[in-house]
């Protein structure tokens, strides 16, 4: 505890915050360099270095591994709080998640691809919800750094992501001497992910020794051992209940891999109904954050609408840069891969202006109409897509401008959701479902992806168009329709801004 308040080592913060920041960094590397070439991993012709599968399939599984990702992160909030502390609940997850991307760099097929799936969803669900809580368990309640670390903690998160979309599919295409001529060494790049998730690992163990408190190797809320015994015995129902819905599946020769993606799309988006439905009839609610929890409502479906769309930037603009976009700016070449790097690259630019002008804007609109201008933004980025096609017709290539421009108007997007949302999911949160909140968040994230599983198979230059015109609109419409709600939403909130 001694550390808690007066530790000013880095930048004027807690030295903690190193050790975390460079945590999140490097996992953010891993996870996102590794996405930023899964994709063509999976549908590249063998002979190219991939896995030959399904164009359609492949960015079915991208979305529905993302949507997972974020699922997985309930288990491993209730871990932490239950069982097993942040710290070491975090250490585990970043032993998954390596050992995730090492299963990849090796050359054993589709097998390998659904271990390291595995691994790092349940990797992921353990680190990310924990370290993003110790960054608040390093201030004390009213030391007034707590933005601004939480600020640098997301420039963390965004630095990772976008130095690896450069620096991994540079490993996989031989390290720019395209020493495999037109075959890729994909598993150059995944190694390239398990070492960086490996230096992350290094520095939270030496540094989280010296800087993280003891307190962060307790559960806050620990659970006796009859309970534990009770709710093992629950998920091992659970499993058994799943193990033969899968072979009843197989019986019925019907468990192939669309079903299961089908099987997971329904339960991310059953599961945050079920949740707000324990929620709003739960006695340890009180009247004023029952009408915050119903205010919760719109803005947890328009983020999932919002994240269903920023996601797609890994999927759907993925596939428009490799098949659509002209990969070369006069004499400087890139790869399809490498427009990854644009978002997190986005946030970093736009960042300092957004806290600019929310420090400066006195009648900024509320959570709920930054919300709906988030939702137009995303939209307007899918709408701005359909125009190459619409100009040129389909069949060759287009500006990389276009995927630019298309990325800069998301992220203004999501400077409008993500850090407000964040902010207010603290804020309406009831005091007996604190975390639960917390996980609803990146659940409107999953049950996006979720969604986008389901609808991406009908991506192709073919439909390009009507996709992104179809989803743009839809994203549009319901910004403009929460307009109108505006007052409502506000008034549900009861006091919160
Ligand atoms: N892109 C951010 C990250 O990877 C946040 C995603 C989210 O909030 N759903 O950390
Ligand atoms: N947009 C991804 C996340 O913020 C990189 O931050």
């Amino acid at each position: 505890m001694k550390e808690k308040n007066n530790d000013t080592a880095f930048f004027g913060q807690p030295k903690g915050l190193s050790t975390l920041f460079f945590t999140e960094m490097w996992e953010r590397f891993s996870y996102y360099g590794m996405r930023a070439i899964l994709l063509f991993y999976m549908y590249y012709a063998v002979s190219k270095g991939g896995l030959g599968m399904n164009q359609t399939t492949a960015a079915s599984v991208m979305s529905i591994y993302g949507s997972l990702v974020y699922l997985s992160n309930i288990v491993g909030g209730w871990l932490s709080d239950r069982v097993w502390g942040p710290r070491k609940t975090v250490f585990i997850g970043g032993v998954l998640i390596m050992f995730g991307h090492i299963v990849l760099s090796l050359p054993m097929g589709l097998i390998a691809l659904y271990a390291s799936i595995a691994l790092i969803v349940a990797g992921t669900g353990l680190l990310k919800p924990n370290v993003s809580d110790m960054v608040g368990g390093l201030y004390s309640e009213n030391d007034r750094r707590r933005d601004a670390g939480f600020s640098m903690f997301v420039f963390g998160i965004n630095l990772g992501s976008a130095i690896s979309p450069i620096l991994v599919p540079w490993a996989a295409n031989g390290f720019g001497i395209h020493m495999f001529g037109n075959e890729m060494n994909f598993h150059a790049g995944f190694s390239l992910a398990a070492i960086g998730m490996f230096f992350g690992l290094m520095q939270y163990y030496f540094g989280g020794k010296k800087y993280l408190s003891n307190d962060s190797l307790l559960p806050t809320d620990p659970i006796d051992h009859d309970s534990l015994i009770k709710i093992l015995k629950k998920s091992a129902v659970a499993v058994i209940a799943v193990i033969v819905l899968l072979v009843i599946m197989a019986a019925c020769g019907q468990l192939n891999i669309a079903n299961v993606i089908l099987l997971i799309t329904i339960v991310a988006i059953l599961l945050p109904i079920y949740l707000f439905v324990v929620m709003l009839r739960s006695k340890k609610v009180t009247k004023i954050e029952h009408s915050r929890v119903l205010a919760y409502i719109p803005l947890f479906i328009a983020a999932a609408v919002f994240w269903g769309i920023e996601e797609s930037g890994s999927v759907v603009l993925a596939l428009f840069a490799q098949e659509r976009t002209v990969l070369h700016i006069g004499s400087w070449h890139f790869a399809a891969a490498n427009f990854q790097t644009l978002n997190p690259l986005f946030i970093m630019i736009l960042t300092p202006f957004f806290v600019w002008l929310w420090s400066k804007w006195k009648k900024q609109p509320s959570a709920a109409g930054k919300f709906s201008w988030g939702l137009i933004f995303a939209g307007l980025s899918y709408v701005v897509m359909a125009v190459p096609g619409l100009l040129y017709g389909t069949a060759g290539r287009v500006s990389p401008f276009w995927l630019v421009g298309s990325w800069f108007i998301v992220e203004i997007g999501e400077m409008l959701i993500s850090p407000i949302g964040l902010s207010v999911t603290t804020k309406l949160a009831p005091a007996a479902y604190s975390s639960q909140m917390m996980s609803m968040w990146f659940l409107a994230d999953a049950a996006g992806q979720a969604i986008n599983s389901q609808i991406v198979k009908y991506f192709s230059t073919g439909t390009e168009i009507q996709y992104f015109l179809i989803i743009g609109g839809v994203s549009i419409l319901l910004g403009l329709l929460m307009f109108f709600l505006v007052k409502k939403i506000d008034g549900l909130m009861a006091g919160v801004h």
